[in-house]
């Protein structure tokens, strides 16, 4: 089944024309599926290949170079911890653990419910606020282990993940531009 409607497609096709070649819409085209389904399949391969015109051999080279594309299904909740530089210092390997027994599962495995997945990943930018801990999109930061298995219970109960302490919030573009 043809995973975009023609009202996508046309989407896809207007910021080809804004880029000049299909093939640089790849990494918008994936990430749409993945939204879509939550990983990306060989079929979805197939797909975004003709769409960007280019050889689905590589389309799985770009799946598999970025670690944000998933080529296998992952939970409803994708948790990341960090544990590189400054997450390690304060304690993001101790919280890395900590989540992976609290979840039962090891790098790169699902619950067996389906809800969470778990990745250890490099630095993911919130370096001032380690260690940090993502589900999803939402960051949380200067984590400890009481509050990762709270933020865990609280999305296994609500079906939702609880709003995080710190929001990282940007400046106004006029406040940056008078900088
Ligand atoms: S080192 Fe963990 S976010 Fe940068």
């Amino acid at each position: 089944m043809a995973i975009f409607s023609n009202e996508e497609l046309q989407e896809f096709t207007e910021l080809q024309k804004r880029y000049g070649k299909p093939a640089a819409t790849l990494l918008p085209v994936l990430w749409r599926i993945q939204e879509k389904r939550g990983w990306i399949d060989s079929d979805a391969m197939e797909e975004a290949a003709a769409i960007c015109q280019v050889p689905k051999s590589h389309v799985e080279g770009v799946v598999q170079f970025y670690t944000m594309f998933f080529d296998k299904p992952m939970g409803r909740f994708h948790v990341q911890v960090c544990t590189n530089v400054s997450c390690m210092l304060r304690g993001g390997e101790e919280l890395y653990n900590h989540v992976r027994q609290q979840l039962g599962i090891e790098n790169h495995g699902r619950t067996e419910n389906g809800i969470f997945s778990l990745e250890e990943v490099e630095c993911m930018g919130a370096c001032g606020g380690a260690p940090m801990m993502a589900l999803n999109d939402t960051f949380y930061e200067c984590v400890t282990t009481e509050e990762a298995s709270k933020v865990l219970a609280e999305t296994q109960r609500a079906g939702v993940n609880p709003k995080p302490k710190f929001v990282a919030q940007l400046p106004e573009l006029s406040e940056a531009a008078n900088r």
